[in-house]
């Protein structure tokens, strides 16, 4: 089948999109808006990229169900900081709790019964509950559009970095049986990070 994006309604991509890059890392975005009050929300649109300096990316869309933007990307551009929280095996259902359609004014902290510790440079908290936080501060936005099915492309800077002792040993290796992370598939699809096999490099060519 050889098939041009144009040809293709939003639904029909966004289903061979998410059916076939996977399994997508979970961004867990903790934001705040400039009244302070907190926002935390799921995006698997999301990755880490380049180690020096590091820096993430997201993509917040449009809202199919009103139009609007996202209150995560609403808070990230007025306030220009997140922290990235990583989610786990354990997290995985207040995740989900977190990716309910709630009105602004909702603290999806509350929401999801998980709690919110101060983060040490940026005003959004990071999920405690979570082994791993990168607060960041953003540096790019691209917008892609307007429309249900375009979005945003918000590219941070981490600045602060937070890992539970128990996951990471003196040499910065991560135990990932320890970490237990989520992957994301399509719809309600999930994967764990259980059936791993490794892979040595080639030596040099050049
Ligand atoms: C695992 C998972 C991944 C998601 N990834 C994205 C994403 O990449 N982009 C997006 O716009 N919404 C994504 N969503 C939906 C948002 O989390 C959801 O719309 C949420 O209510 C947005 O919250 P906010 O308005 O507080 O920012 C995802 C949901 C789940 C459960």
């Amino acid at each position: 089948m050889e098939l041009s994006p144009q040809d293709l309604s939003t639904k029909e991509l966004y289903k061979l999109l998410t059916g076939t890059i996977v399994p997508r890392p979970i961004g867990w975005i903790s934001s705040v808006n400039e009244a302070g009050q907190a926002n935390l929300a799921p995006f698997s649109f999301f990755n880490g990229v380049c180690a020096n300096p590091p820096h993430v990316l997201f993509c917040p869309g449009i809202r199919d169900t009103t139009n609007a933007p996202k209150d995560s990307f609403t808070n990230v551009q007025a306030t220009g900081e997140f922290v990235v929280n990583i989610v786990t095996e354990a997290l995985a259902e207040a995740m989900n709790a977190t990716a309910t359609e709630l009105p602004a004014s909702v603290d999806e902290f509350e929401f999801a019964g998980l709690t919110a510790v101060p983060s040490v440079h940026v005003k959004p908290p990071r999920v405690a509950e979570s082994p791993v936080s990168y607060e960041c501060r953003v540096v790019h936005i691209y917008e892609v559009g307007q429309q249900p099915g375009n979005g945003t492309i918000v590219v941070g800077e981490i600045i602060h970095i937070h890992v539970n002792d128990e996951i990471i040993s003196d040499n910065f290796y991560i135990d990932l049986s320890k970490l237990q992370p989520v992957g994301r598939l399509m719809s309600s699809g999930y994967c764990r990070v259980t059936d791993l096999f490794d892979l040595d490099r080639l030596p040099p060519q050049l």
